[in-house]
């Protein structure tokens, strides 16, 4: 059994909720399971502003945990501060014990200082996948920070992944791929995406609920929330997901 720990949505400086004691639960959490996880996927939204600041209290978070890591950036990251803050590349591929993640950089940097909350990977990352893909049949992760589909929340369907169709025609083509791994929806959701499982890591600064639902549209008093993904020897992946009681 291959076990993925997922977190996502730290929102390092987080102006509505600071983060900190969250982030120490969370990792808590983490740092008592025996067997510990293979890895910790963190999928974007590190830091709130992406400021140096909250990238040097994010490393010291990550720096709790012993074993390997992957990262990708969110809309609320700032690439050269994410990449010279962390020591982590936006793009990267994380291979452990036969498993491979490709972690993408759905970021879409600020116009005139103004974020951009929706994602895309663009024909020129696409293709580095097909063939980062196509380069190993070991069982691959495909990790983002958006949500490539809509997830049926008003909120957060509009800046979803853009390129989307796109993805999935990538994906279409790797049959390896055992599932995609995003964040961004603070929600602990999952739905099938080009036939694969979509799983959505929770959110530990805030969720997000349902538009039906009697709660604020970012719900800051939901406990933090993460993911644990088991891989079985046959690539069949079971996810259980955790939210923990921060009072
Ligand atoms: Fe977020
Ligand atoms: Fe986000």
């Amino acid at each position: 059994m291959f076990v993925v720990a997922h977190v996502s949505d730290t929102h390092v400086g987080n102006d509505q909720q600071d983060p900190t004691a969250r982030l120490a639960l969370v990792m808590d959490h983490l740092l008592a399971l025996d067997p510990r996880p293979d890895l910790l996927v963190v999928t974007g939204d590190v830091a709130d502003h992406g400021t140096a600041e909250e990238y040097a209290a994010a490393r010291a978070w990550l720096d709790r945990w012993p074993g390997p890591l992957a990262v990708c950036p969110g809309n609320h990251d700032v690439r050269d501060a994410f990449v010279d803050g962390l020591g982590i590349e936006a793009r990267s591929v994380v291979e452990v014990s036969g498993h491979r993640f490709l972690m993408l950089d759905s970021l879409v940097d600020a116009v005139d200082g103004v974020r951009v909350d929706e994602g895309r990977l663009g024909d020129a990352q696409l293709a580095w996948l097909d063939q980062a893909l196509g380069a190993d049949d070991a069982p691959a992760f495909v990790c983002l920070h958006h949500p490539p589909v809509t997830i049926g929340i008003d909120l957060m369907d509009p800046i979803r992944l853009v390129d989307g169709d796109d993805l999935a025609a990538v994906i279409d083509h790797h049959p390896h791929v055992v599932a995609v791994l995003v964040g961004h929806a603070h929600t602990m959701g999952t739905t099938t995406y080009a036939g694969r499982p979509l799983l959505i890591g929770g959110g530990v600064v805030s969720t997000v609920p349902l538009d039906a639902e009697p709660f604020p549209i970012v719900w800051y008093d939901a406990p933090p929330s993460l993911a644990l993904h088991l891989v079985d020897d046959e690539g069949r992946v079971t996810t259980h997901w955790r939210a923990l009681d921060v009072r």
